[in-house]
Order: C-alpha cells, then sequence, then structure tokens
C-alpha cells in the first residue's frame, strides 16, 4: 500500500536513489532520520511538512534554494502517513540492489 501510494505520487518528482528535479527519497529520507529518533516523530512531522510545504519547517534549506519549495499539491492526510511511514521503513540503496529496474 505504502509503495503504490509513493510511486503514485512523489515519484515523478522524486527518483528513490537520485536527485534530478528534486532531492531524492533516500536523501530526505536521511536528513529526516538524523533529526528525528522515533518513527511516530519523524512520520508525523514529515507527513505535516508535505501536507503544507513551508520554509519555515523546512530541513532542506538547500534543497529548497537549489529546486524552489516544494509545492502544495492537496494530499490526503491518511495517505500521507502511510506513505511517510513507508518511506522510514525503506531502504531504497538495497531495494535498488536486490530489485534492479534495468
Ligand atoms: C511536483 C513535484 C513534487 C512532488 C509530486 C512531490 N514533491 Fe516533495 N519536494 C519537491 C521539491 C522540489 C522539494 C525540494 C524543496 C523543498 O524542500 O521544499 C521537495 C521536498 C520534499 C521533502 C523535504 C522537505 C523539507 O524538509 O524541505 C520531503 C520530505 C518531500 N518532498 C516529500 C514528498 C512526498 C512524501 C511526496 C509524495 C506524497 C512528494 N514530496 C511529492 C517536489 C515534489
Amino acid at each position: 500500500m505504502g509503495s503504490l501510494l509513493f510511486h503514485g505520487n512523489c515519484v515523478t518528482c522524486h527518483h528513490e536513489t537520485k536527485t534530478i528535479s528534486a532531492p531524492s527519497a533516500t536523501e530526505f529520507r536521511q536528513r529526516y532520520r538524523d533529526a528525528f529518533s522515533s518513527k511516530e516523530e519523524f512520520v508525523s512531522y514529515m507527513s505535516s511538512w508535505v501536507k503544507k510545504p513551508s520554509h519555515e519547517g523546512s530541513l532542506m534549506h538547500d534543497a529548497i534554494k537549489k529546486h524552489e519549495l516544494m509545492p502544495e499539491l492537496g494530499f490526503d492526510e491518511d495517505a500521507l502517513k502511510i506513505i511517510c511511514a513507508y518511506i522510514y521503513d525503506t531502504n531504497f540503496v538495497e531495494e535498488e540492489k536486490t530489485h534492479p529496474k534495468r
């Protein structure tokens, strides 16, 4: 479920491991992992931020400078919690090694 939602809603801008038009999921996952000690805090902070992206709440001012602030996309709050829990749990670099796409 989390994987489907993540791939349907986020991957257009956020590649799993490569920074293209926005930071990779690996990059913001690491940033948020470093900032929050529990999964609950990680999920709660990330889903609120994605619901309403702001400069003030950002943990990635460098990314805003480089790519501009993420647009507000009207995501559903419950879906975001599922997506952020999936991101917390997923090591995208390992995943790519075990299931290479090409
Ligand atoms: C239209 C493109 C776009 C889509 C779709 C998108 N993002 Fe983003 N996102 C960005 C850009 C650009 C940034 C970098 C600038 C910033 O941090 O605001 C960003 C930054 C982030 C950050 C870092 C926040 C911080 O602290 O600054 C997180 C976390 C994030 N996105 C999660 C998500 C999730 C989860 C989804 C899917 C539900 C998603 N994004 C969908 C463009 C997008």
